[in-house]
């Protein structure tokens, strides 16, 4: 098949990764990075109308849509429209990403757990929610704010003053015009992704990510510095429930809404004594999930994508390895705070059969140059290691990560710690 791939991230550099390995594809990025133009060619295209009109004039059979801005401006409507197959969610479908007040409702409407909240536009109203509460508190701005949107408040009057900031529009400009209040969930967290067609879904092994900065879970959030799938963490039982009380309900509302959601559903679960609740939604695969959950596949990544795009789901038998599978995110010097200086990327000639035969690099904020590679990104790339257990495969990560050098690389020592300890 011809492919075309939207994004620039290592989400999108393993997507086509898995892809290449099928070694029948002809693979385009838009714009993809410094790597991707390893697996296929990198095209610039911004505007989608003129984009869908490159893809039927080059017969690209499927388009793959990695992040989440161009699904919320509507680029699958538009491909829809010119007939071209495209895996991902409508503009509507979107907005259970696109605004948090759409996705708490939807979870209200159709009985979907979630933590118990509030939506609105005054500060009264939310004022009496908090007094309801009791610290932490959760805040979260209605749209969509590159993950900074949520507060966790210590006490009712951090809680009142996050939201009056965000009514103001002085915290998040429009995005807060509308706020959700919600009670703290203390539990677990997962990333979970179902491949919805619309009808049908297959939920992928559970992932968990690592979203600070720093060892422990300390420092400020990131986009994700980690990840590790299958968890030990989730059971038959747990997986079970994620499907009966969070999958096919959602799938069954959004139809119902007129707003059938087809792509990947992105569930942010938090598990509180056993049973899990929603945090979020997002409409879209996770980075780094994607990094560890793609070479995990056993089923060609190009049927399951394909198949989701074309209502053809319940036809597909997905087979997964019986494997693990570990990313460590190699950052450069100065995130989550501020851009660094572009530094050479140096990879050693890797020798260690092991390592030549588990594990791989997932190129994210990257440039090629001069027939070098820089790291230009905050999340420059992802090393991924493989294994028969969790152990096996952080351990490859880890001896991977040792073979790659820049200057300030920054990473996580303990990927995949809580299912170790
Ligand atoms: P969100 O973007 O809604 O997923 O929120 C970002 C992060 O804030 C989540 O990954 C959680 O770690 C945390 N969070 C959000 N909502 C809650 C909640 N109700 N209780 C506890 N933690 C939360
Ligand atoms: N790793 C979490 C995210 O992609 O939002």
């Amino acid at each position: 098949m011809n492919i075309l791939i939207l994004g620039s991230g290592g989400r999108e550099y393993s997507i086509g990764l898995a892809l290449h390995k099928e070694e029948k594809h002809t693979l385009y990025f838009c714009p993809g990075n410094g790597a991707t133009n390893n697996l296929g060619e990198n095209i610039n295209i911004k505007d989608y109308n003129e984009l869908a009109f490159w893809a039927k004039e080059k017969e690209i059979n499927l388009t793959i849509v990695g992040p989440e801005a161009p699904l919320t401006e509507g680029v699958v409507d538009i491909f829809k429209a010119n007939n071209l197959v495209i895996f991902g969610p409508s503009k509507d479908a979107a907005r259970l990403e696109g605004s948090k007040v759409y996705m708490k409702n939807i979870l209200k409407k159709y009985n979907i757990p979630t933590a118990r909240f509030i939506e609105t536009d005054k500060f009264e109203d939310a004022k009496s929610f908090i007094d309801t509460l009791t610290a932490p508190i959760v805040v979260k701005a209605d749209g969509l704010c590159g993950g900074k949107g949520v507060i966790i408040a210590n006490s009712k009057e951090e809680a009142e003053e996050a939201v009056s900031d965000m009514l103001s529009g002085s915290s998040f400009g429009d995005a807060g015009l509308k706020v959700v209040v919600e009670e703290f969930l203390d539990g677990y967290e997962l990333s979970m992704f179902a491949i919805c067609d619309g009808d049908d879904f297959i939920l992928l092994p559970a992932a968990q990510d690592h979203k600070r900065i720093g060892d422990g879970d300390t420092g400020p959030n990131t986009g994700g510095m980690g990840a590790y799938a299958p968890t030990p963490l989730v059971d038959d039982e747990l997986y079970e429930k994620v499907k009966q009380r969070i999958v096919r309900p959602t799938l069954d509302g959004m139809k119902q809404e007129n707003a059938p959601f087809e792509g990947v559903l992105f569930i942010g679960v938090m598990v509180v004594g056993g049973e899990p609740y929603t945090l979020e939604f997002n409409v879209r695969f996770g980075d780094p999930e994607c990094e560890i959950l793609m070479p995990l596949l056993k089923t060609p990544v190009s049927e399951l994508f394909y198949k989701g795009a074309t209502k053809d789901l319940s036809n597909l038998k997905i087979e997964f390895l019986p494997k693990f599978a570990v990313g460590v995110v190699m950052a450069s010097k100065n995130y989550p705070y501020s851009n660094s200086d572009a530094a050479e990327i140096i990879v050693d000639k890797i020798v260690d059969n092991d390592l030549i035969e588990n594990s791989h690099i997932s190129y994210a904020g990257v440039t090629f140059e001069d027939d070098k590679l820089f790291a230009t990104g905050g999340r420059v790339l992802v090393c991924v290691g493989l294994g028969l257990s969790i152990k096996e495969a952080r351990d490859r990560a880890y001896g991977l990560c040792g073979q790659v050098h820049f200057a300030g690389k920054k990473l996580r020592s303990d990927i995949a710690y809580q299912a170790l300890r």
